[in-house]
Parts: structure tokens; sequence; C-alpha cells
């Protein structure tokens, strides 16, 4: 099978030149970090899920017309997607305090916040994401005010969205960060899409019921069973493929399925990251 141009490779996924101009491949890796990078590890069979759940909900959001990166799935862990100009903004709304914001305005967590809030940070791991005003978005051009009037507009539809998916599963969304991007048309004009993905990485999920962390949060704060609490996820949405997630390795660029049935005892599979 004819070898795939690398085009970046980030914490959580790596990028890979698409079929065609214009086109990436997203592959999903199971690594994971926080805190900027100071604590790493590995949740097993995460990005087979995230792969997952990010397509679910992207298929959706394009259904309710609002517009992304996603074209299609390819495989257990990668898709394929628009090629944006990723704008270095991390978009985080917020529908309860949570994680940093509950020390930032010493609120309690889980306090609800009465209306969804949307911040501002800039993307950059070195400077630890600094908050951004408006003000300061045009100010160092990283956007113009017509595109973030559509990047706001685009954040609480999803908002919206994704928060009654997640009700009517029994999940609360409790914050999430988006990343947008420009995609070109053949005369030069731009237009945004939602790019990156949504999933337990970039979401707070709570159980209704029980307040139960169901994301990222099990992983910085040692709170144990995160495998779970992402399968639990996607079982939820109906979207937990039926094989071993923890076993899919398309690294080595087999079709998935053929490599997990001919499956013998053999070497763990290697990781490359
Ligand atoms: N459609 C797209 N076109 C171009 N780049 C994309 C697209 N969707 C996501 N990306 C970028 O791909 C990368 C995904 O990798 P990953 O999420 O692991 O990055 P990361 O380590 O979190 O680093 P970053 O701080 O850049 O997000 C991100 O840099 C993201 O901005
Ligand atoms: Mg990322």
């Amino acid at each position: 099978m004819a070898t795939r141009t690398p085009i970046y490779e980030g914490k959580a996924k790596q990028l890979f030149e698409g079929p065609e101009p214009g086109t990436l491949i997203q592959h999903f890796k199971d690594d994971a970090t926080a805190f900027n990078n100071k604590k790493k590890g590995t949740i097993r069979g995460k990005g087979v899920i995230n792969n997952r759940i990010s397509e679910y909900i992207m298929e959706n959001l394009t259904d309710m017309g609002i517009p992304n990166h996603f074209i299609k799935t390819i495989n257990m862990r990668e898709q394929l997607v628009y090629a944006l100009e990723i704008i270095p903004l991390e978009v985080i709304v917020r529908n309860v305090a949570a994680g940093s914001f509950t020390e930032r305005f010493g609120i309690d967590e889980g306090q609800p916040l009465g209306l969804p809030i949307v911040e501002y940070c800039l993307k950059n791991d070195k400077l630890g994401d600094p908050f951004l005003s408006e003000e300061l978005i045009y100010a160092f051009d990283i956007a113009e005010p017509i595109e973030l009037e559509e990047i706001r507009m685009q954040a609480m539809r999803v908002n919206d969205y994704v928060s009654g998916l997640f009700h009517g599963i029994g999940i609360r969304l409790i914050d999430f960060k988006l990343e947008f991007g420009r995609h070109y048309d053949e005369e030069g004009r731009s237009r945004i899409l939602l790019a990156d993905e949504i999933s337990p990485d970039s979401c707070r999920l709570w159980d209704i019921k029980t307040d139960e962390k169901m994301d990222k949060d099990r992983f910085r704060r040692d709170l144990g069973d995160i495998e779970e609490a992402y399968q639990e996820v996607a079982k939820r949405l109906g979207v937990l493929p039926n094989a071993d997630v923890t076993t899919f390795d398309t690294t080595k660029e087999k079709p998935a399925k053929k490599a997990a049935a001919k499956k013998k005892p053999s070497p763990k599979g290697k990781k490359k990251s």
C-alpha cells in the first residue's frame, strides 16, 4: 500500500495528505496529554472511539446545516476531512462552571452559568493558550470581525445541538472546545468551517444522574476507569464498534477489519508515537 505523506503530528491526532487536493486524513491516536503536555499517557482504544464519536456528531451537524470539515470515515481510526487554514483560536463554550473557570472566578464546580459563555484562547502551547478578547483577535489579525461573528454563531448552534444530543442519552454537556478554519473555493473565497474533533477529549461530559465525569478529566485528575468512561459515551450514542477497540492499529496501513479478524496472539501493535 502506498505510503502517505505526513503533514502534522499533534498530541492526539496525526494529519496525512489526503487522496485529493484540498483533503487531509485525520488519524486519531490513543495518546493523551493534559496541562499543556506536562502530563502524558495512553487511553487504550481512545482513538477509535473519538473517531466514531466525532464522525457521528459532525455528520449530524451537517444534517442540521452546520458546515464542517468532515467528509467521510476511512477506517476505525481515520477520517477524510477538508484541508482548512486553521484559525489559531480555541473557542470554548461553557454551560456549567468547571475546570480552570472555577479557579479563575472562585466558583464551585457544577454551578450552571445561566447562559452559554463563549471564550477565546490563542492556540499556542508554548504560551499556555492565553485568553484573547475580541479586540486582541482583531489587533493580532487572527480573524476578522465578520469571521468571528460567524465563529461565535456556529459555536452557539453547535452547543445547542450537541447539548440536546447528549441530554437525550443522560449526559450533560458542561463545556467544550472547538476549532474553526477557512475553506477556500476555486475563486479564493473563504468560508468558516468547524474543524478538528468533538469527543470526550474536547468536551466535559457528566452523567445527568450521578454527575460522574465521562471525559478527559478522568485522565487529568487520575480518576480511573478512563477507557470505560469513553466507551460508555460511545455506547450511549450507539456508535461503539463491535470489535475490541483497543486492538486497532492502522499505522501499518492494514485494512482495519482484516487486521482484527486475522489477529493471532501476535506481537503487540507497534505504536508509532
Ligand atoms: N480540517 C483541518 N484542516 C487542517 N488542520 C486541521 C483540521 N482539523 C484539525 N486540524 C489541526 O490538526 C491538528 C490535530 O492534531 P491534535 O489535535 O493532536 O493537535 P494538538 O496536539 O492538540 O495541537 P494543537 O495545539 O495544534 O491543536 C490540530 O493542530 C488541528 O488544529
Ligand atoms: Mg488538538
